[in-house]
C-alpha cells in the first residue's frame, strides 16, 4: 500500500482506468466512447485537482479509481443539492485488492466531500438524482465483495432496486392491451408530437423534478420523438415513458392518477413499438422494489438486484 499514491485523474490515464474498470466490473463493461461521454464530457466534471475522480497509482500506473461527484450545475429545477455527494463507481484491480487501496480511495473521497461541506453521500443515487449514473447501486450478486467493503466503509443500505427483462416475441399485445384497459381509466396514449412538447416538459417538471427532465430534453433534442409516449386524460398529460432501442425508461405517471392502469396502457404500447422497431427484448436497470410488482404482471423477471447505499458525514 505504501507504494500507492492517490491523485486526480490525468489525461493519459484513460486507457489504464478502462482496463481496471473492465477487469473489476465484469458485469458492467465500459468502452472508451461511453467513458468519455459519461465522465469527461459531464458538465459536473471539472478536470484538475478538484475533479473528484481519484486514481490510485502504483509505480505511476492506475490500479484503482473512485469517482466522487458534487453537482456544479443545477439538477434541472431542483438546484445543486449542496449537502449531497455521490459515488457512482469505484474499482480496484483484482491483483491489488485487500491491501488498503480501496480504503485510501474512499478516504480521499470523504476528504473531498467534507471540503465541499457535504452531509450525505449516496451510492449511487435516487430516482430524479443520480449524477454520473452507471448503475443504480451495488449489484448484490455480481459485487458481493464490494457490498461488504462499503459496509466496512460505514455505508448502510437505504433501499433496493432491481433490473428486469423479457423477450418481446411472445409478448401478447392483444391480451395485455385488453387487460390494461379492464377496470382502468381510459386515457389517450400517443407518441410525442411537436405541439405537445411544451405540455410534456411542464408535466415532467411538476410531477418528476430532477434528472428525468434532463433525460427527456436530451431525447427530444436528439429528434427521436418516436421513442416517447404520453398519456392524456381530458387533454392533460398525466403520464409518459421513453426508451432507447430495447432499453425502457424513464417511465412515470402523476401520483394522483396512479393505480388506474395508466402505466399499464403506456407500457403495453411501448413494448408493441419496441417490437415493431425490431427489438427482441425489453429491459431496464432500475425499478424500485414496489414498481417491480407492476412489471411482473407483464412477464418481466428480475435479472439483477442493487443495494442503494447511504452514509451521513
Ligand atoms: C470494493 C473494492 C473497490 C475494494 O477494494 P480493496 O482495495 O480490495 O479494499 P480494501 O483493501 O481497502 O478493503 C478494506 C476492508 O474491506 C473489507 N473487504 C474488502 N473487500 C472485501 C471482500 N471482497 N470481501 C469481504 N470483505 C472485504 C475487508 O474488511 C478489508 O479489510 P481486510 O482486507 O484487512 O480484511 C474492490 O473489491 C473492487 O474493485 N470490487 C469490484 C468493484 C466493485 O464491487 N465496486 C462496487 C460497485 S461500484
Amino acid at each position: 500500500m505504501s507504494a500507492v499514491q492517490i491523485r486526480t485523474l490525468e489525461s493519459a490515464d484513460v486507457s489504464a482506468v478502462l482496463k481496471v474498470w473492465n477487469r473489476a466490473l465484469k458485469r458492467d463493461p465500459m468502452n472508451e466512447g461511453r467513458f468519455i461521454g459519461g465522465v469527461l464530457c459531464d458538465a459536473d466534471y471539472w478536470p484538475g485537482d478538484d475533479s473528484g475522480f481519484f486514481v490510485a497509482a502504483h509505480a505511476g500506473r492506475p490500479v484503482g479509481f473512485l469517482r466522487a461527484i458534487i453537482r456544479r450545475h443545477s439538477n434541472d429545477r431542483v438546484g445543486v443539492e449542496p449537502e449531497l455527494g455521490w459515488i457512482p463507481v469505484v474499482a480496484v484491480d483484482p491483483e491489488h485488492r485487500r491491501g488498503g487501496v480501496g480504503t485510501a480511495l474512499m478516504n480521499a473521497a470523504i476528504g473531498h466531500f467534507k471540503r465541499h461541506n457535504r452531509k450525505r453521500i449516496w451510492v449511487c443515487g435516487n430516482t430524479g438524482s443520480a449524477p454520473g449514473y452507471v448503475f443504480p447501486g451495488v449489484d448484490k450478486d455480481a459485487y458481493a465483495g464490494g457490498l461488504t467493503w462499503f459496509h466496512k466503509m460505514g455505508f448502510r443500505i437505504d433501499h433496493e432496486s432491481i433490473a428486469m427483462a423479457r423477450g418481446t416475441f411472445d409478448f401478447d399485445v392483444a391480451a395485455f392491451t385488453a387487460e390494461s384497459r379492464a377496470g382502468g381509466t381510459a386515457v389517450q396514449i400517443m407518441g410525442l408530437t411537436a405541439d405537445r412538447v411544451q405540455d410534456f416538459f411542464s408535466f415532467l417538471a411538476e410531477a418528476f423534478p430532477g434528472d428525468w427532465n434532463t433525460a427527456a430534453r436530451m431525447k427530444v433534442r436528439s429528434g427521436a420523438l418516436g421513442e416517447v409516449l404520453i398519456a392524456l386524460l381530458d387533454g392533460r398529460v398525466v403520464g409518459y415513458c421513453q426508451w432507447e432501442g430495447e432499453h425502457f425508461g424513464p417511465f412515470g405517471v402523476r401520483p394522483e392518477v396512479r393505480n388506474r392502469k395508466v402505466g399499464a396502457q403506456l407500457f403495453v404500447e411501448a413494448v408493441r413499438r419496441i417490437r415493431a422497431a425490431d427489438g427482441r427484448t425489453v429491459w431496464f436497470n432500475w425499478a424500485d422494489d414496489d414498481v417491480a410488482r407492476f412489471y411482473g404482471r407483464f412477464g418481466l423477471t428480475a435479472t439483477r438486484q442493487f443495494a442503494i447505499l447511504v452514509k451521513d458525514l
